[in-house]
């Protein structure tokens, strides 16, 4: 009688034994991806990649234009406008004071364009939405992407700029390329630098 039992529970562990390996082995192995899994990730596109290996600086946006490695980021602007958004001030309805343009933005004075007239708000700005920059053709502009207007013109300026010639980059050399704006640096209404003296002074000779 007992070796009967005993036969019995071996029979039945041999025959369980298989779905107990199965299951530890989903248990082990779940949550890690396979070997094959991890080639596909490496080699997926740039933009496809799951995540960078370092992250993004806060406040950056994707540049709309790729550079020779694909693409780049740029310093957002939006965040650094005080009076952002325009919008708030710039609706439908109508302004019922005189001068109010020249009060309102009395600080804006144009130091920009060519030696026969300084450029018009309204070729930088969209008359139908304030929040936004505009092209000569009409295009809207987001105020993070002002280096797309600044190229409209300066061109060369903004290849330089693409090609990390013109500019400044705000990340270190490993993980996602970040650089200044156009507007980070220039003032848009009075692009062009003060001169200075050095900041300092040739020590005395001895
Ligand atoms: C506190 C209210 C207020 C805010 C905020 C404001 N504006 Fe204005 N702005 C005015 C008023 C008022 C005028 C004059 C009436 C008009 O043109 O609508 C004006 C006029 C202008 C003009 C025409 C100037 C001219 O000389 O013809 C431009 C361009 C302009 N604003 C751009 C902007 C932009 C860009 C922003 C956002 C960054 C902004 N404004 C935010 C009140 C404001
Ligand atoms: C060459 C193009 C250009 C012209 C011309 C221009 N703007 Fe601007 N303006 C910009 C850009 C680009 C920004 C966004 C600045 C940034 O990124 O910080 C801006 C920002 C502003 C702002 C919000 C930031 C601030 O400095 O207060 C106001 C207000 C403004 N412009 C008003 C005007 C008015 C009024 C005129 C005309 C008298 C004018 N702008 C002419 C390009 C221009
Ligand atoms: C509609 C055309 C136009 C746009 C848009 C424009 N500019 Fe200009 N910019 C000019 C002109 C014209 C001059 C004067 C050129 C000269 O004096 O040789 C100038 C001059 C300048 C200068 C001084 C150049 C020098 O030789 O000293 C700088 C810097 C500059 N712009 C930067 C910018 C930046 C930054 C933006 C974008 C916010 C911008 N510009 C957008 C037309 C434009
Ligand atoms: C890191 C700051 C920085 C950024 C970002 C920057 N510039 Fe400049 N830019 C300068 C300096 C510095 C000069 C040289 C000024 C001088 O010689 O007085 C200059 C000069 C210029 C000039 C005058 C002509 C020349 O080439 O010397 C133009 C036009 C100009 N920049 C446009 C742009 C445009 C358009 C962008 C964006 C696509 C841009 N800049 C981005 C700092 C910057």
């Amino acid at each position: 009688m007992q070796l009967v039992k005993m036969k019995l529970l071996k029979n039945n562990l041999l025959r369980i034994l298989p779905v107990l390996l199965i299951l530890i082995f989903t248990v082990a192995f779940s949550g890690t991806p396979g070997i094959n899994e991890r080639i596909k990730q490496a080699q997926a596109p740039y933009d496809k990649r799951i995540e960078p290996p370092i992250p993004l600086p806060v406040n950056t946006v994707k540049v709309l234009v790729p550079d020779q490695g694909g693409t780049f980021y740029t310093q957002t602007r939006k965040d650094q406008i005080k009076r952002f958004q325009c919008s708030a001030c710039h609706n439908n309805k109508e302004v019922m004071i005189k001068n109010a343009a020249r009060i309102s933005h009395a600080d804006k004075r144009i130091v920009h364009g060519s030696t026969s007239g300084p450029l018009d708000c309204n070729t930088c700005h969209s008359k139908e939405n304030r929040d936004f920059l505009t092209t000569s053709k009409n295009r809207k502009i987001d105020m993070d992407h002002a280096y797309a207007l600044c190229g409209e013109c300066h061109f060369r300026q903004k290849k330089d700029w693409i090609g990390g010639a013109h500019g400044k980059p705000v990340s270190h050399w490993a993980g996602e390329r970040v650089v200044k704006n156009c507007t980070s640096c220039h003032d848009p209404h009075s692009p062009r630098f003060k001169k200075r003296w050095p900041a300092t002074y040739s020590p005395p000779f001895k």
